[in-house]
């Protein structure tokens, strides 16, 4: 755990967020044990920003894992900061129902809830079966 908490923090301080200046910090732990980063990434054209969540994952995905067993977000928020509603999706993309998914604040504070406490009712592949 304290792994993906210093290399959350560590992607934070690099996130580019000069308009909303909140800056997010993200970790993913995989089976194999590697640890994946990101950072959010804001652009002057507002909905083309991306989340840190985001980018740890596509991290994950470029170096061709493709599971997380644990993930970690951080920020300079009053209560850990929760994943965003895509994000979530995102994460159930790689995540399975029982992953220990870490809010936290730069203050210390920390809450862990299950994947499937974060996005109950997750779109899934089963839901697209059988397909006419
Ligand atoms: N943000 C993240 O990177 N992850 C989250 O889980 C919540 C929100 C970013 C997006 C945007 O750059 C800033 O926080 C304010 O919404």
């Amino acid at each position: 755990m304290n792994e993906l908490k210093v290399a959350a923090m560590s992607a934070r301080e690099n996130a580019y967020a000069p308009y909303s200046k909140f800056l997010v910090g993200a970790a993913i732990l995989t089976p194999s044990g590697a640890v994946f980063s990101g950072c959010n990434v804001e652009n002057v054209a507002y909905p083309q920003g991306t989340c840190a969540e985001a980018g740890a994952i596509a991290a994950m995905i470029a170096a061709g894992e493709r599971e997380i067993a644990a993930a970690y977000v951080i920020a300079g928020s009053p209560t850990p900061v929760p994943p965003c509603g895509g994000c979530r999706q995102k994460l159930a993309e790689f995540a399975g129902a029982d992953v220990p998914i870490t809010m936290a604040t730069t203050g210390g504070t920390e809450q862990t809830m299950r994947m499937d406490e974060l996005l109950p009712g997750a779109f899934t592949a089963d839901h697209m079966e059988p397909r006419s």
